[in-house]
């Protein structure tokens, strides 16, 4: 199946925002004039201490959001078994500090696949909304399985994917450098089918500490991958305020 040529939009792409409002300001401000419409591969929330204006913020931009398993445990759809101590912890104080409105709001988010336009949405993968797909020994059996030429999922915090070209060889896309400023431009080839990872905007775990988006133009048939700079200082000075835990404080400055 192919995308939708008659739908020729340029799709802004977030994914993992974990309540971070500065990184999602910085991505808002650079993408805008650049897109038609947002789309949101889910983890609004947990890690970060800005859950209520980043929920509103991404409600009030994104068309579609898929749920994350973030979503679902700070929401109380899920317990936080499967979270480290850190994760738990982050958890429940995002759960305590969410308002009735966006709890509501977070518990009915869509599981994902979602398709649009002839795009596929998922948080994890097509297969297991959790599931990390991280290397291409994951990849390979997922993109050989897909229905949809084109996926875009989170999870991992890596920004980049895996591709899979008509004679099935199967790659991964490396798109970044921390010494670069210009956005990775991702041309798409007939016959080939893709996992494409924008990154995350708000806990960046692919050793680069900037905020990740992508853009997807239909028309251009292109994913441009995007890097940019935020206020980690200010983050991280509002989680010290809220005693989140201390790790979860300074990864965001490693991007790891
Ligand atoms: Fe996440």
């Amino acid at each position: 199946m192919a995308y939708n040529l008659n739908v020729l939009l340029r799709y802004l792409i977030l994914s993992d925002v974990h309540s971070n409002l500065e990184a999602l300001e910085e991505c808002l401000a650079a993408a805008q004039g650049k897109f038609d419409e947002a789309l949101c591969l889910g983890d609004l929330v947990g890690y970060g201490p800005d859950p209520n204006p980043v929920v509103e913020r991404v409600r009030g931009i994104c068309r579609v959001i898929v749920r994350g398993n973030h979503d679902k445990a700070c929401s109380g759809v899920t317990g936080t078994e499967d979270f480290n101590p850190m994760a738990r912890i982050a958890t429940e104080w995002t759960r305590k500090r969410l308002s009735t409105e966006h709890l509501s709001f977070l518990r009915a988010l869509p599981a994902g696949p979602i398709e649009v336009d002839g795009l596929e949405l998922v948080h994890g993968s097509p297969r297991d909304e959790d599931e990390y797909v991280v290397d291409s020994y994951d990849a390979l059996y997922i993109l050989e399985e897909l229905s949809f030429p084109l996926v875009f999922f989170g999870h991992t915090h890596i920004q980049g994917g895996f591709a899979i070209d008509a004679q099935g060889r199967c790659t991964a896309i490396c798109c970044h450098s921390p010494s670069t400023s210009a956005p990775f431009t991702l041309q798409i080839a007939e016959g080939a089918r893709y996992l494409i990872n924008p990154g995350s905007v708000g806990q960046p775990r692919d050793g680069d500490w900037r905020a990740a988006f992508a853009i997807f133009d239909a028309d251009q048939r292109a994913v441009a991958y995007y890097r940019v700079p935020y206020d980690v200082a200010t983050t991280q000075k509002k989680m010290r305020l809220e005693r989140l835990p201390d790790p979860l404080i300074q990864r965001l400055q490693w991007g790891r």
